[in-house]
């Protein structure tokens, strides 16, 4: 059964290995370090079956708005709601108290990343704009956006 649990820095090595399977521009560990125990806006959650990670999300919460940065499942996991279970578990994370509420979640995704941008738009998220040549190889970015209220 797939479990969802805050990351600590013994899931490090295992989220690199993710990040390197998954990503065309994969964090480095110093940037997951950095993410992990510096960014203080910064929140990751890591997917485990049988004691192993099999994927993770990493977001950001400021003020009433959290951004999705990454969202990873390693392939032999994928299309068994592992990145939706993902998804339920970071708005779940969110302030309960009215003033901390988040109250939109946006992400950027890869024009060309049809899954994903499925996954999203399953979830509940809509297409707002293109950022043009968003990435570093120049491909244009989805913008979108999910309300919560
Ligand atoms: C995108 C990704 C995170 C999806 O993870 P997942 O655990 O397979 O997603 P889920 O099983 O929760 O999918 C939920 C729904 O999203 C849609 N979906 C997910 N992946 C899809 C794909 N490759 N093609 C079409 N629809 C897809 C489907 O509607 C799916 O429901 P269904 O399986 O009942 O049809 C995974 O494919 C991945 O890690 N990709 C590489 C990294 C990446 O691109 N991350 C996103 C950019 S930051």
């Amino acid at each position: 059964m797939i479990t969802i649990r805050e990351m600590t820095s013994n899931d490090l090595e295992s989220v690199l290995s993710i990040e390197n399977e998954c990503f065309r521009e994969p964090y480095k560990l110093s940037d997951l370090e950095y993410e992990l125990n510096e960014n203080p806006v910064n929140k990751m959650l890591v997917a485990i079956d049988d004691d192993k990670v099999v994927g993770f999300i990493d977001y950001m919460i400021t003020f009433n708005s959290s951004t999705i940065t990454q969202i990873a499942v390693t392939s032999s996991y994928r299309r068994k709601g592992v990145a939706t279970k993902l998804l339920n578990a970071m708005v779940e994370s969110f302030p309960k108290d009215i003033e901390d509420k988040v109250e939109t979640i946006t992400l950027e995704v890869r024009a060309s990343n049809l899954g994903a941008i499925k996954l999203y738009e399953s979830f509940g998220f809509e297409k707002v704009i293109i950022k043009p040549k968003y990435y570093k190889d120049f491909e244009d970015a989805i913008y979108m956006v999910m309300r919560l209220i």
